[in-house]
């Protein structure tokens, strides 16, 4: 880390807390201005790096990777700051959001949903992030105070067996984000131009309600109501709340 603050010693420094990932972000502000993410040493920023590379290779707005390092202590990666804000700084804190602003995060998430399913290396389909979400509870790896406000008080444990049973039979595969809510999507204030898609270490192919169901949530009934128009899906209930509880182990 010392190194690697020598390496931009021209660059302000300053600590980003809006993410919830348990990554340390930073922003260098200079020209040009670039966004440091740290994590205790694992191979999460590279899956991240990987991604953001093929994301942009497919055509869809991502920062460029600019270096991935690590020490015996952390793991780093730096990318190009994108321009423009992100959804959940427009929404401000009582998150209301223009019909345009909401429309554009319909129609990236129809974009990126559009993409060939077969020409994405990345697996997430339930077959595979089940499996990892039993052994993220099993680690203690699940922040049981950090669950949506009606599961508090229940355990990792307990909420496995629930997705276990409610499990859906189906998915319907696309290429989703994975994370996809309003602190990753930067766009520009003035065209609603979607400027960049971020924190894409879970992107992958899955359900397209993996992303619906973060979406939603994250701009709160009214604002999802117009999403769901705009993308073009009346949302299922029941698939909405599966894919909310299979993000409480991540
Ligand atoms: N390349 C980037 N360009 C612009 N803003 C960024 C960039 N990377 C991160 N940010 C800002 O930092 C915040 C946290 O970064 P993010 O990668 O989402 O980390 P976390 O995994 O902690 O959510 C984002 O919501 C965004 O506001
Ligand atoms: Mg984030």
């Amino acid at each position: 880390m010392t190194t690697l603050r020598s390496r931009y010693p021209q660059h302000t420094w300053e600590p980003v807390t809006i993410g919830c990932s348990g990554a340390g972000v930073w922003r260098l502000t200079g020209s040009p201005a670039y966004y440091l993410k740290t994590v205790e040493n694992s191979t999460e920023l590279a899956e991240e790096a990987e991604r953001l590379h093929w994301l942009r290779a497919q055509g869809l707005p991502a920062p460029e990777v600019v270096e991935l390092g690590g020490d015996e202590r952390s793991s780093w990666m730096v990318t190009t700051a994108v321009p423009g804000r992100s959804l959940a700084e427009l929404g401000g804190d009582d998150r209301i959001w223009g019909f345009r602003e909401i429309d554009a995060l319909a129609a990236i998430t129809r974009e990126l949903h559009a993409l060939p399913v077969a020409d994405c290396p990345f697996d997430r389909t339930l077959d595979v992030v089940v499996p990892q979400a039993l052994r993220n509870a099993e680690a203690g790896l699940v922040d049981e105070t950090d669950f949506d406000e009606h599961r508090l008080g229940r355990t990792a444990m307990e909420l496995f067996e629930e997705l276990e049973a409610t499990r859906p039979a189906h998915e319907d595969l696309v290429v989703c984000h994975g994370d996809l809510c309003t602190p990753n999507v930067l766009l520009d204030p003035e065209t609603f131009a979607v400027t960049g898609l971020i924190d894409v270490g879970r992107l992958g192919v899955a359900d397209r309600y993996n992303d619906l169901a973060l979406t939603a949530r994250s701009l709160g009934p009214t604002s999802a109501q117009r999403f769901f128009d705009s993308y073009g899906e009346v949302p299922v209930p029941e698939r909405l709340a599966f894919y909310q509880l299979l993000d409480e182990f991540f």
